[in-house]
């Protein structure tokens, strides 16, 4: 096996207390989606839009990353291959943990873009929007995050490495949101295997040749150990 590429979603972060989405008393349960994550939204309200990215961005300031985001650290460091992770997620707790191979097809909370020009820059721990723009003036700050609606980033470059994939690895997301919900079909065409980490199945199970369930926080120190002892 030469190249693992793994999916991560809100599920992995769950135990660093950050909420997940669509649990019982998850963020779309308090937060209409039209309202906080879509570009109309931003532009009916850019100041509720930001106050609850402010408020996210300040709460992952505060996480730690876990034994989940640990084990995949400890994998890409040791495992004689590649391995890339691909995250939904806009917390920083991969990198905290020391993984090098990220890629945020959602962006980041620790990102800021100029919704009129494009230009990004470090978001500052609280965003506003008559925030100007360092490049064009233009008061057009918004959180580098992409909302329903908007094209996740890197997709191409995602493709590829899951074509590439030998092994492809789903951990803590319900498989809800397109594209990342069609990614373990995209690999197992390309003839890739495919494992769910999961604490349930997820709504596109069926996609998957494996699965294992339970805390991120167990089943994925577990699984990284089984690779590293078969390599
Ligand atoms: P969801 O909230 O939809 O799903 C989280 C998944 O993690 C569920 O299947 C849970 O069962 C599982 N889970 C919860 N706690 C866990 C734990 N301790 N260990 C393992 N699994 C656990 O979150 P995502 O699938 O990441 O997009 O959501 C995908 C996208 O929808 C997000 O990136 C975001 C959201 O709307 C945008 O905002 C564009």
């Amino acid at each position: 096996m030469r190249k693992i590429v793994i999916l991560t979603g809100a599920g992995i972060s769950a135990e660093s207390g950050l909420g997940t989405f669509r649990d019982e008393g998850g963020l779309w349960a308090r937060h209409r989606i039209e309202d906080v994550a879509t570009p109309e939204g931003f532009a009916r309200d850019p100041a509720l839009v930001q106050g609850f990215y402010n408020a996210r961005r300040m709460q992952a300031a505060k996480a730690a990353p876990n034994a989940a985001h640990h084990a995949l650290a400890r994998l890409e460091a040791e495992f004689a291959g590649a391995v890339v992770i691909v995250t939904q997620n806009v917390d920083g707790l991969h990198e905290a943990a020391g993984s090098r191979a990220v890629i945020h097809m959602h962006g980041t909370l620790a990102g800021a873009l100029c919704a009129d020009c494009g230009h990004r820059w470090d978001a500052p721990p609280e965003m506003s929007p008559a925030h100007a723009c360092p490049a064009c003036a233009m008061p057009a700050a918004r959180p580098d995050v992409v909302w329903f609606g908007e094209m996740p980033y890197f997709m191409e470059e995602i493709w590829t490495h899951l074509e590439e994939a030998d092994l492809f690895v789903s951990i803590g997301t319900s498989g809800n949101v397109y594209p990342a919900a069609a990614f373990a079909q995209h690999a197992m065409r390309a003839g890739a295997d495919t494992l769910e980490l999961n604490l349930e199945p997820s709504v596109n199970a069926r996609d998957f040749a494996q699965a294992r369930h339970g805390k991120a926080s167990e089943i994925v120190p577990q699984w990284v150990q089984e690779i590293l002892a078969r390599a």
